[in-house]
């Protein structure tokens, strides 16, 4: 039975993309069978994969409003053990069609379960927001891996999220679980990159990968080449985060699926609540909680 993992934060521009393509991307090099599924409009994960967006290929909107099975969707990539569903600009009026059905958030659950058994992985990169698009990938999820930028408000929104997920957790999808929070664009020249790692290992503790990505302009250069940093340039530092967070993703799973009756229960250890404000980042009390 295939793990299915979703990237989410409703922030724009924290990684999310970059972190779904590369890190399916990095699992199949490690020779595990991964299906990448793009439920942004904005199908940046389509591209990043080579994929024309604008093409006539199904989607995950056909996928989602149930007009046709996710297996006839799946595109085989360049890379041998990995595979994508694509999105289209068309996926925003899924949302508006699937508003007034009663089971509007299972959707994507109920597509994506044959294909547990084809894929080991299944990664889902979500849209920036915690509209239908990411509530159905939360609740067809195992698991969620939320990448936080290194940047000054990087606690911002997170606490919104966390209450989604626990709505999620009690509603929906009681199995969901924290996959691990990812640090993103990670600059070692500013001490506040450092700070900032530490406030967000305060609050999430373990569940903060050991991993850290590091700003690279070759990241921000692959999609345009329609390639995971992997095949762009093997020897960025890209590649060797991703590589590495693929690493540790596989062996954390690969604990957890020889402990099966910790893995969905709630740990001792499992994230803080996020207080209105913290000690060093500002922050605005609205905004977290
Ligand atoms: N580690 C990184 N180093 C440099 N640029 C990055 C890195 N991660 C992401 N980017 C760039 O930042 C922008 C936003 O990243 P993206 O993955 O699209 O975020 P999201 O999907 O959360 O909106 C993109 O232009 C991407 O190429
Ligand atoms: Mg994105």
């Amino acid at each position: 039975m295939g793990k299915i993992i979703a990237i989410a934060n409703q922030k724009g521009g924290v990684g999310k993309t970059t972190t779904a393509v590369n890190l399916a991307a990095s699992i199949a090099a490690a020779e595990h069978s991964t299906l990448l599924v793009d439920t942004d409009p904005q199908a940046n994960a389509t591209s990043g994969l080579g994929f024309d967006s604008k093409s006539q290929h199904k989607t995950t909107y056909e996928v989602l409003i149930g007009s046709i099975s996710a297996t006839e969707t799946v595109l085989t990539s360049s890379m041998p053990f990995l595979s994508l569903i694509p999105s289209h600009i068309n996926l925003v009026g899924a949302e508006i069609e699937m508003v007034n059905e009663p089971d509007r958030e299972q959707h994507m659950r109920t597509a994506l379960s044959p294909l547990r058994s084809s894929f080991e992985y299944i990664i889902i990169d979500c849209p920036p927001s915690l509209g239908l698009l990411t509530l159905n990938a939360l609740t067809a999820a195992d698991s969620v891996l939320i990448p936080v930028q290194c940047e000054y408000y990087a606690l911002e929104g997170l606490g919104k999220l966390l209450n989604t997920i626990n709505i999620v957790k009690k509603n929906l999808n009681p199995q969901l679980d924290i996959e691990g929070v990812l640090m993103t664009m990670y600059d070692s020249r500013l001490r506040l990159s450092n700070q900032i790692v530490e406030e967000v290992k305060k609050y999430f503790q373990e569940k903060v990968f050991s991993t850290i990505i590091a700003r690279n302009v070759r990241l921000s250069e692959a999609p345009s080449f329609g390639k995971p940093i992997l095949l762009y340039d093997a020897l960025s530092s890209g590649t060797r985060n991703y590589m590495e967070l693929a690493r540790e993703v596989l062996q954390r799973n690969k604990q957890s699926s020889s402990e099966p009756t910790t893995r969905h229960t709630s740990s001792p250890n499992a994230p803080q609540p996020i207080p209105p404000s913290t000690p060093t980042l500002p922050s605005e009390s609205g905004k977290i909680a």
